[in-house]
């Protein structure tokens, strides 16, 4: 099914209502990734030698902001282009960086998932099936061009 105008649109307003409070929005990604596969914390460098999730930490919210923000960026290409397009430095830095740290296709959804939780929990009553979906398959697509240039730089 092609990405709707409608979900570029519930995509884009909850991430204005969300990057208001980028803090909480980092901290509590961050949270449900530990929730959900606690065994990941060794690959971050800010989380690796600490017992609680550091509050005000730069990485941590830069690598929050950065997945959310792509994300979105996803989404509004899905609909214009009807594909996901990463400029070829970017994408040659998250191929790689990402390849380094080993990071798994299990772990991308472990990502997801928390994103998904990250959006119910900002956008609260205002939170849909249909938002959530919309989130989740803009991050297919941005995952699926992250993996494929893992596997060609491998
Ligand atoms: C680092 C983006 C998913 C784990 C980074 C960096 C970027 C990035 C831009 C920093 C590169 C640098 O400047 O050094 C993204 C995007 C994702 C994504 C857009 C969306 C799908 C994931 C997933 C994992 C992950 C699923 C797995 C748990 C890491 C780790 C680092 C990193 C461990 C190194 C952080 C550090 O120790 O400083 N990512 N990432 N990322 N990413 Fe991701």
């Amino acid at each position: 099914m092609d990405f709707s105008e409608k979900q570029e649109a519930l995509v884009k307003e909850s991430w204005e209502v969300m990057k208001k409070d980028i803090p909480t929005l980092s901290l509590y990604l961050y949270t449900m990734i530990l929730e959900i596969a606690p065994e990941v914390k060794g690959l971050f460098s800010f989380l690796k030698d600490t017992n609680e999730i550091p509050k005000n930490n730069a990485k941590l919210r830069a690598h929050a902001v950065i997945v959310f923000k792509m994300v979105c960026e996803a989404a509004i290409q899905l609909r214009g282009k009807g594909e996901v397009v990463i400029s070829g430095s970017t994408l040659k830095l998250l191929g790689s960086v990402h390849l380094k740290k080993g990071i798994t296709d299990p772990q991308f959804e472990v990502v997801k998932e928390a994103l998904i939780r990250t959006v119910e929990k900002g956008m609260g009553e205002r939170c849909n099936e249909e938002m959530k979906d919309a989130w989740s398959e803009a991050y297919n697509h941005l995952a699926a061009a992250i993996k494929t240039e893992m596997k060609k730089e491998e």
